[in-house]
């Protein structure tokens, strides 16, 4: 690598790179998705829920999908519905209000909220009104903390100085905002036309207005990327100052999202070029002052994000990395997933489904997973690795000796040191933490042929 890198890209780093760039999880949860069972219904779901202790007090977390994007995003990989169709979003907010009265009431009075997110597709598709509405029916049914942490995805293409206010005014306090690219060629080829004004106006907007923190999204790895449109890129995302960098890399899986067939594999950049993107990335966010968080975020040192990491209260999950581990995390709307304590359960992918499920008065839930004791152990050391890139040995020294004899050769090749008590990843090991992780997956390394599935590591 030439320019300010401290990795040269050497042939045994391209080797590296080689042999680990395979498929493999992104590890939102684990088990992972696929490994989930349809069995895993509505009563598994309640009679968990019902299960915990009515006297007392515990922090909630609230996830609300809405699906609905006026345009597809051909690299999006996230469940969208695309329809300018503007009453769509009052008959979806009728059958959330529906599945907030069959579920709410399982849900002990005396848990606490203290943390919301709203999620995309995208949520500003709601106009202010209707996202107030919304807000409300949450505040009837749950006790919202006063110093709750209520974040929102927002597309600068579509939201609104009104929307934002709306958002301010009800207690949204953090701002995540999708950028992807500046390069109106990257952006052209990914069918997102985002001008510089649009994305600058609604950050000022934002910090107008006193949203304590304001994330923004980028993906590396998109067609027709290159070393030094990607420099350009960088200097204008830290030059924008925003307090949180989510930094994805591009998941290309066109067997399972069909707009992104009209991405052509030759415009995408190589494994080695995205090694280098990533490294550059690092660099200059390093030297700007951002701490990197696991895999793929970058956080201001005052931010929310740099303190869960210092106290170890982060928690991967599908929204990629919150703050709050121990939160129990419930889940409304088409696809969206809970994550309380032992189990996972996903409402319905389709929204037709979604439909007829409430209307059948019946819980949304289309699959889930119980998780064995097995399975925790596993997943509190992938999930350790994913938020601290380090894990503890003594946790593992006796059940784990096959994997850990696995891991030696990633130990040789200077991706993670083993000391007495744990395993630590390096600066290299950083780029292949999903690999190591996949050593820990008991599903994964039971396959017998390499998984389709996944998008690729490197
Ligand atoms: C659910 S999307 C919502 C963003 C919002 N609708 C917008 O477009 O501004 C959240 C983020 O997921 C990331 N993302 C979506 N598809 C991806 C993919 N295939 N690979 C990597 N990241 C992806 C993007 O950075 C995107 O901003």
């Amino acid at each position: 690598m030439t320019g300010p890198g401290n990795y040269v890209m050497s042939t045994e780093l391209l080797k590296l790179i080689q042999k680990y760039d395979v498929q493999g999880p992104r590890y939102t949860s684990y088990p992972t998705v696929p490994h989930w069972s349809s069995t895993f219904g509505q009563s598994e779901f309640k009679t968990t829920l019902e299960s915990f202790d009515r006297n007392t007090i515990r922090p909630l977390s609230l996830y609300t999908h809405i699906p609905f994007c006026e345009e597809k995003c051909y690299y999006c990989a996230c469940n969208v519905i695309i329809t300018r169709h503007k009453e769509q979003a009052d008959l979806y907010l009728g059958y959330l209000k529906k599945e907030l009265d069959l579920v709410s009431p399982s849900v002990p009075k005396t848990y606490s909220v203290t943390q919301i997110h709203w999620g995309g597709g995208t949520p500003t598709y709601l106009s202010a009104k209707q996202i107030e509405m919304l807000f409300q029916e949450y505040e009837k049914r749950f006790s919202i903390s006063a110093t709750a942490e209520i974040s929102i995805e927002v597309d600068p293409r579509v939201t609104t100085f009104e929307q934002l206010k709306t958002l301010r005014t009800l207690g949204f306090n953090r701002i995540s905002m999708g950028v992807q690219d500046f390069d109106p060629k990257v952006q052209l080829s990914i069918n997102r036309n985002q001008t510089e004004e649009q994305t600058i106006q609604v950050h000022t907007w934002c910090q107008e207005l006193g949203f304590t923190s304001i994330n923004m999204d980028f993906v590396y790895g998109l067609p027709f990327q290159t070393r030094e449109g990607f420099e350009k890129n960088l200097k204008m995302i830290v030059a924008l100052e925003p307090d949180r960098i989510a930094f994805y890399n591009y998941a290309h899986v066109p067997w399972q999202v069909p707009y992104q067939k009209f991405i052509p594999e030759h415009s995408l950049p190589t494994a080695e070029l995205k090694l280098e993107l990533f490294q550059l990335a690092l660099e200059i966010f390093k030297d700007r002052g951002y701490l990197p968080i696991g895999l793929d975020h970058f956080a201001k040192m005052d931010d929310g994000l740099v303190k869960a990491f210092e106290h170890k209260t982060l928690r991967r999950n599908f929204m990629g990395y919150t703050t709050q581990k121990n939160t129990l995390l419930l889940a409304f709307g088409v696809s969206s997933i809970s994550d309380v304590e032992t189990i996972y359960a996903q409402n319905f992918r389709k929204l037709s489904d979604y439909y007829k499920a409430l209307d059948e008065k019946r819980w949304p839930v289309m699959r889930g997973c119980v998780l064995s004791l097995d399975d925790q152990l596993r997943r509190e050391i992938i999930m350790n690795l994913m938020c601290y890139l380090e894990a503890s040995i003594p946790e593992m020294e006796k059940k784990f000796s096959t994997e850990l004899k696995q891991l030696e050769p990633m130990v040789s090749e200077g991706f993670l040191t083993r000391s007495p008590d744990r395993l630590q990843v390096t600066e290299l090991g950083r780029m292949f933490v999903r690999n190591i992780c996949m050593v820990f997956d008991a599903y994964f390394q039971r396959q017998q042929e390499p998984s389709k599935r996944y998008s690729r590591t490197v």
